[in-house]
């Protein structure tokens, strides 16, 4: 098929490569010049595992456009996966999917039937407004298109896009007609039936079934993306509440994430305790949730809570300092990780950037250091006042607490018996219960995790 895909972030690209891979001819569209000259070239513009090697496995059947002039819209399909940020009222801005949709409708003619595929995360009912801006569009230029438009959420992790792309535990389609249906089972057939030549630069399926097709109506499609994530984002508060508790009773979290998520309705996944979610969809898309609820008079309480809970978790790591060192002015703290999560240099909503922010107001020294994302935090947070350091172990430097805040893989084998001579006092917060907190008390620190009581 000739799919035509409009924004290369990390939903865009990521599915696009994937959809080169299995047979596909891809377009890729983005205003981002710079963007699209480094892909023009190969070089993934974010750091994604595999996405290197893929785009060059694919170049003969991707092409990169960064204006639209250039680009040939008479495609079996259109996939719009431009991004969705927060407007001041927690809303979704849809003004660069309106925009895509505008542009498309400039650009077809008479004879041009594209399906429109909105991948984008938007409000329910986007769908229909795309269509209409297009049917609008078409209609100033002197004929009546008879466009369709079908919602396709991502469930894409970062760091792991890929693997999710090529091994999705579902696909969703929301459609109106056996056509737009069909179109999209087409897409994703070699997927969906696992007839994709293996990859190399991807680990192997860790499931044998098959992901199932689903078709519901686009509303669905468009709720279940916001509910998905507000369910990912509620496991985790609501296993840092108990974390907070565990700490009081003297239990142990992960003992007690363990003991519920063994039972299968629960699950054990998503229930790590820490300082909470980040990252660029969980807060933009719980806060867009309740926005939706109260526009409909539906009121979200669970999510405003999942929401609150999370902000005071990023607060409990400087109030546990407090209790440890009392006045933190003057004192220097070492931070280990920025990136929201580990495997990306993503710092989007990231709880790291929320507490070095406090830790500066307060009056510390903050020093930093993180394998990925330090050039992004550097572009991203100029006038934010921190030292970078250029390896984990100067972190302790003449600091008086260490606080872990990305659980990168790295961290977890630095030589801790020696790097406790460099700290001026010998206190290590653990905001991802990453390491072994017997094991780093054995060599000399005060250890403290997330809900680690007992
Ligand atoms: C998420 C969803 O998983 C994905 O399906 C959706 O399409 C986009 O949002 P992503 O943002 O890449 O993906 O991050 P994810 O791996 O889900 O982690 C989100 C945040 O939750 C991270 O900050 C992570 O550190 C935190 N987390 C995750 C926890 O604190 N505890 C956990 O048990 C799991």
């Amino acid at each position: 098929m000739k799919v035509v895909m409009i924004g290369s972030g990390y939903v865009g690209l990521t599915t696009g490569v994937a959809l080169s891979y299995i047979g596909h001819e891809v377009s890729i569209i983005d205003i981002d010049v710079k963007k699209i000259d480094k892909l023009k070239n190969r070089i993934p513009p974010f750091h994604e595992q595999g996405l290197e090697q893929l785009l060059q496995e694919t170049s003969s059947s991707m092409s990169f456009y960064d204006h639209w002039e250039g680009i040939n819209l008479d495609v079996d399909i259109i996939i719009l996966a431009v991004g969705t940020p927060s407007k001041s009222n927690n809303e979704a801005d849809l003004s660069y999917v309106e925009d895509a949709a505008r542009q498309i409708g400039n650009k077809l003619t008479r004879n041009m039937n594209p399906l429109i595929v909105n991948k984008s995360t938007v409000p329910i009912g986007a769908a229909d407004k795309v269509k209409q801006i297009i049917m609008q569009t078409c209609t100033a230029k002197g004929f009546v298109s008879h466009i369709q438009v079908a919602s396709n959420p991502e469930f894409l992790r970062e760091g792991e896009a890929l693997y999710d792309s090529f091994y999705p535990d579902r696909i969703i389609v929301g459609v109106d007609s056996d056509f737009a249906r069909n179109q999209l089972y087409s897409l994703y057939q070699p997927i969906l039936e696992r007839t994709f030549k293996p990859l190399s630069v991807l680990p192997k399926a860790r499931n044998a079934t098959l992901p199932p097709f689903i078709s519901t109506s686009p509303n669905s499609a468009e709720l279940i993306k916001y509910a998905a994530n507000s369910f990912l984002a509620m496991k985790i508060s609501f296993i840092n509440e108990f974390a907070n508790l565990a700490e009081q009773v003297g239990a142990d979290i992960t003992e007690v994430a363990r003991g519920i998520g063994l039972d299968e309705r629960i699950g054990t996944r998503f229930l790590n305790a820490g300082i909470g979610w980040g990252g660029s969809c969980f807060g933009k898309d719980t806060r867009a949730i309740i926005q939706t609820g109260k526009q409909y008079g539906s009121e979200m309480s669970i999510v405003q809570t999942v929401v609150q809970t999370n902000d005071k978790q990023r607060e409990l790591v400087v109030k546990k300092l407090q209790n440890y060192l009392k006045v933190l002015r003057g004192k220097t703290i070492g931070i280990l990780g920025l990136a929201f999560k580990p495997n990306t240099d993503d710092i989007r909503d990231a709880p790291s950037i929320d507490i070095i922010q406090r830790l500066i107001d307060l009056g510390v020294y903050v020093q930093v250091y993180d394998p990925l994302a330090m050039e992004q935090c550097k572009l991203s947070h100029p006038s934010l006042d921190i030292h970078y350091t250029e390896t984990a172990e100067e972190v302790f430097n003449q600091a008086h607490a260490i606080i872990l805040v990305t659980e990168w893989e790295e961290f977890r084998t630095l030589s801790y018996q020696h790097l406790v001579q460099r700290m001026r006092n010998n206190l290590v917060i653990d905001g991802r219960n990453f390491l072994n907190g017997e094991i780093i008390t054995e060599y000399g620190y005060t250890y403290s995790g997330i809900g680690k009581g007992s």
